[in-house]
């Protein structure tokens, strides 16, 4: 909780990404309870700091990765199980994937399936792979993180299924495994799973009718957080309910998912110092010394992250202030017309839910320097 930190705050360098890792098991063990009969996937995009993925393997899921860098960390971190999506697999990152024998290789289209049967020969291996079929279902999220509709870069069209799998036939060294989709991210509406479950259904069909066995589904990650209360933990028992009510699974086939955000999303924290406040003619301003380059969301999708005064976490919030940060651009601002306690130079701001997305998208614009990091586990800090 947040509010643990109001006695040592002092003792905090800022800005700091702040974890609290006992909110991350919490997350965890919450998941694990209502997926017994899924596969689970960490995906790693969406926080790849050491310290949480190794709390993630522990816990005994497995990893999602998208590139050789990643590939790379979850092999070294000891995840066992490995899937790997991406539309721009390098060679050196496919090479890399047959010769550690993960679980799936999610091919993206029909040029990839030739690429990876090559190497997979030239390896003298036979390579698991998926097909990422885009099902043109809308993730009703925000743009830039929407992925499952046919205007995106993401998949095989539906369109083109058969001859991706005639493809695949004739192809020496692939064994077809299954299906995989990720529609987008950020999805708080149940009724897009359903929906992504009815389309799959019909598309399962298809792959069956034409004799390809099934044994792995996999339908992605996207399930959203509660941004305004950081402390809620993600309703995973709702989507996981939603999946098995609307999904009609095939004997003998794992149904598997990818969640990021949903894992890692709420324990973490940006703590940021108040560096100057500004009056202008209608508004007042604080500048932080964290930003864009340590939280790029807000400026990105306008994303909201819930804003606090840590300092005087326990004072009523009376003057209203938009928050920026000291990035020379004016996109850099974190939230406008925030309500806060009367705010000074030198208090502590707490920017809230930045466990996914937001250690991993640091940048160095302006050569700030890199935030500092700290863990937090049975109420200490580490
Ligand atoms: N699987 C695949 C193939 C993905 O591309 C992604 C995320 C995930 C799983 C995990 O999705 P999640 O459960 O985290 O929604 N930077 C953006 C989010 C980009 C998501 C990219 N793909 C943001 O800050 O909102």
């Amino acid at each position: 909780m947040i509010e643990k930190l109001k006695d040592v705050l002092t003792e905090i360098p800022t800005p700091s990404y702040f974890y609290d890792i006992d909110i991350l098991e919490k997350t965890i063990d919450n998941l694990l309870s209502n997926s017994e009969d899924f596969l689970v996937f960490y995906s790693l995009k969406a926080n790849s700091n050491p310290k949480i993925l190794e709390v993630i393997r522990k816990k005994g899921l497995g990893a999602e990765v998208v590139s050789t860098g990643e590939l790379k960390l979850a092999l070294e971190s000891g995840f066992k199980n490995i899937v790997m999506s991406g539309v721009g697999k390098t060679n050196e990152q496919i090479k890399l994937a047959i010769t550690n024998d993960i679980e799936s290789i999610n091919i993206e289209s029909i040029q990839e399936i030739e690429v990876v049967d090559q190497i997979s020969q030239e390896l003298n291996k036979t390579a698991r792979v998926s097909l990422r079929v885009n099902p043109n279902v809308d993730p009703l999220t925000h743009k830039a993180i929407t992925t499952g509709l046919y205007e995106n870069k993401f998949g095989i069209n539906f369109e083109h299924l058969g001859y991706a799998l005639d493809k695949i036939k004739k192809s020496s060294n692939i064994e077809f495994i299954g299906l995989h989709f990720h529609i987008g991210s950020q999805i708080t509406d149940m009724s897009v799973f359903k929906n992504l479950c009815i389309r799959v259904n019909e598309i399962i069909e298809f792959v069956l009718e034409r004799k390809f066995n099934l044994k792995m589904l996999n339908l992605g990650g996207g399930l959203g957080i509660d941004y305004h209360n950081p402390n809620n933990i993600p309703n995973f028992k709702e989507y996981f309910n939603t999946l098995r009510k609307f999904l009609l699974k095939p004997k003998n086939v794992k149904v598997c998912v990818e969640p990021g955000r949903s894992v890692v999303g709420q324990c973490g924290t940006l703590i940021s110092k108040v560096l100057f406040k500004k009056e202008l003619a209608n508004k007042e301003l604080l500048i932080l010394d964290s930003g864009m380059n340590h939280l790029i969301r807000p400026a990105l999708y306008e994303a909201f992250h819930m804003i606090q005064n840590l300092t005087k976490i326990h004072e009523n919030p009376t003057h209203i202030y938009d928050i920026h940060g000291p990035i020379c651009e004016s996109t850099d601002c974190f939230a406008k017309n925030v309500i806060l306690p009367l705010t000074n130079r030198g208090d502590y701001i707490a920017i809230r839910s930045v466990g996914a997305y937001g250690e991993v998208m640091i940048s160095d614009y302006n050569l700030r320097g890199k935030p500092h990091f700290i863990f937090m586990k049975n109420n200490k800090i580490e």
